[in-house]
Parts: structure tokens; sequence; C-alpha cells
């Protein structure tokens, strides 16, 4: 009987996941007995401090925290971010609308829920983390991807006439996923002002905020929010914190938009473990000895693994933050015959660019989640017999 019933339209239509096939192949090649050096997810392979597990695992033997958490947000980890955003960004974030998400990925669903008619346009960097194309396409809605310049910063006055009519949102993601570009708060201003111009709903993805190597934090869009209100920052504790599993994100901004967020929610989800809540809250309360050790290993791990592609003779983007790398491929190369190459002959599996937007097609990018000990490995690896390769 099965057979007669035809998956929705709706996901049959969907373009192809890259990060399916992806992790599709990556089940096939451990099951056929290979073995490589997986750059390609970007999974933090850092591992909690031992007083975070600690307590997730005290809060974990207290019964009453076992129910649905119906009300979504618990005041602890309300309160720890406030502290936090007063701290980190000097906003307080009393008068903004508050949501806790079960991780960031879940949270650019629902934004899009309760923004996004169809025929709408999203705007995203030309270079992009795939949810929010695929997202906004699940909500019927045309993507237009912007330009970034050199520096992977938007160039927005490109954008035709005609698509800004119909322009409903516009994503941006500083530190940047895929090319590790940063931004500063100048230029987040202009965004802002643009947005405010075009009355296009601005959303900012700090995923990587404070894994930035210049500034050590990005700027955050909430500093503009008296000027414009329709925005919303996405934050998570997948990265900052290396919590991923802990699925816990949050979302600030614009009240009336994320209390319809917060009822598309309610749709699919009953609100994030109160454990994982609680010891959420601890954790964002202790960020100052958290965050710095994050961000000073991705920063290590970055700046040797630039220096030593560069000095093979790699064109390297300068990582300045996140802790991706993104190598333009050597001529007469993709990126995924490049990286092809790379799985076949020196058993290394990384992105291929073009898993971002076509814009992507001549570069490779690599997750810098393995200790250094694996990357020294990459590096000698990389470094042989490659010549007719770069
Ligand atoms: C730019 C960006 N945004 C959002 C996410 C999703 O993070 P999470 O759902 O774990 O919060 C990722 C994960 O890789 C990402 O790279």
């Amino acid at each position: 009987m099965v057979k007669d019933i035809k998956i929705s339209e709706r996901m049959s239509s969907l373009p192809k996941n890259n990060f399916s096939i992806m992790a599709q192949l990556k089940k096939k090649l451990l099951l056929e007995g290979w073995n490589f050096i997986d750059l390609s997810a970007g999974i933090t392979d850092l591992k909690p401090a031992q007083h975070i597990l600690e307590k997730l695992a005290a809060y974990s033997l207290n019964p009453e925290l076992h129910t649905y958490s119906v009300k979504f947000d618990i005041v602890e980890l309300y309160e720890s971010v406030r502290y936090f955003f007063q701290c980190e960004f000097n906003v307080d974030i009393k008068t903004l609308g508050y949501l806790t998400t079960l991780g960031s990925k879940e949270a650019i669903s629902h934004i899009h829920s309760a923004l996004i008619n169809e025929n709408d346009i999203v705007l995203v960097p030309e270079l992009h983390y795939p949810f929010y194309s695929l997202s906004a396409q699940y909500y019927n809605a045309e993507v237009y991807a912007y330009d970034l310049d050199e520096q992977y910063h938007p160039v927005l006055h490109t954008i035709p006439k005609h698509i800004l009519d119909r322009a409903k949102v516009l994503w941006i993601n500083y530190p940047h996923n895929p090319t590790g570009a940063i931004i500063n708060d100048e230029a987040i201003r202009s965004v802002v002002d643009f947005c405010k111009q075009y009355n296009i709903f601005l959303c900012a993805d700090m995923a990587y905020s404070h894994i930035d190597f210049v500034f050590e934090k990005s700027a955050s869009i909430l500093n503009y929010y008296h000027q414009y209100s329709n925005m919303i920052e996405m934050h998570t504790l997948s990265k900052n914190f290396s919590l991923p599993g802990w699925r816990l994100a949050f979302v600030l901004g614009n009240p009336e938009i994320i209390r319809v967020v917060a009822e598309s929610k309610l749709l699919f989800d009953t609100g994030a473990f109160m454990v994982t809540q609680k010891a959420a809250a601890y954790a964002i309360q202790n960020y100052k000895n958290i965050i710095p050790k994050v961000r000073g290993e991705y920063e290590y791990r970055s700046r040797y693994m630039y220096k030593k592609l560069s000095e093979l003779g790699y064109n390297v983007s300068e990582p300045k933050g996140t802790y991706f790398l993104w190598i333009k491929v050597p001529d007469g190369h993709t990126g995924r015959s490049y990286a092809q190459y790379l799985l076949e002959t020196k058993k290394i599996l990384v992105l291929d660019g073009a898993m971002f937007g076509p814009k992507g097609k001549s570069f490779v990018r690599l997750a810098l989640t393995e200790p250094v000990s694996v990357l020294e490995e990459v590096i000698h690896k990389m470094g042989t017999s490659t010549t007719s390769h770069r």
C-alpha cells in the first residue's frame, strides 16, 4: 500500500540537501572501511569542561525538570542571556522579544514561517549556510543571492529594484560560514540602514559570534534596534560554547515577530529540555571561562593551517573568525573535483565550496575540527606529491 502514497510536493520539490548527501557519503565510506580525516561537517571536537558536565548531571537528577517545558524559556536562562548581552554587546534585552529554540537551525525555519508568504523574496549572501535558502524555499519564497565584496561583506546596492520591491527578509552571518570573514560595526550599521530604507526584515545569524580573531566578538545588530525594530538576531550554544548536542539557541528582537515564531514552533515542538536549559544558564553565566578557550584554540589552528598551507603554495583566504578555511582550488580543478581528489588520494574529506552557492565552485572548505596533531598530518598529506594539482 505504501507505494500508492506520494510524498508531499513541498518536500519533493525542495532542492537537494547537500549536507544530507554528504552524511550519506560519509556513512558509505565508513561502511566500506575507509580511514579518512574528516574536515567536512564543522562539528566541533572540543569537549565541554568538567564543571559544565557536572552541572548538567546534577540538574538531570531533579525530577521536576523532566516534564514538558511548555513555556519554552526558563527564567534563569533568560537572566543569564540578559547578563551576557549587557556585558558583551552593551544591549539591554528587556524590551526585546526573546525565545529559546532547539538550535539556530530550527530558529531559521520558524523565522521564515512567521514572515514569509509565497513569492516573497529572501535575500541571502551569495555564499551562505545552505539552510537559509532551503528553508526559504520550503516556505515557497524565492531566494536572491546578493553579492559579497572581496572581504566577503554585503554589496547591497547592486540588488535590482524589482527584487527589492518583493524582498521581505535579509540574512547576514558574521563571522562568516564558509569563508571565515568578519565584519565591523560600521558595515553592520550600513546593512541596518539599507534594510530600514527598503523595509526589509533583517536576520543576523551570530552562530560564531565570539570566534572572531580580530575583534573577539562580532557587532550585534541589536545595537541599532532603537532605530529600526524589524530585526532578529540568533545565537547558539553550538559553536561559542562547543555544546552542539544540547540543541540550544535563542533569538532576540522584534517582540511581535518573535511571538509568531513561538507560535510556529509550538506546532512542531514543546520546548527545550529544562535540564539543558538550566545547565545552559550556568554555562552562559560562566562564559568568560569558556569562550576565550574555544576562540583561542580555533585561532591557533586557523593561523597554523593558514601559514602552513600558504607556504605550500595554496591560495587560502586569511581566516579571521569561525573554524573554517576557505581555499581556492588549483587551476584545472573545481571545488568538487578537488574535494574528490583530496578524498581519493589523501584520504581527507572536505566540502566542495559550491555547497554554499555557485560562487563557491572554485573553492573548498576545510573545517578545523580536529586537534593540531591531526591537522599536522593534513599538512603533511597536502604537502606531498601534489605538484600537478597546485
Ligand atoms: C552559520 C550557521 N548557522 C547556524 C548553524 C546551526 O547551528 P545550531 O542549529 O547547532 O545552532 C550552523 C551550523 O553549522 C552554522 O554554520
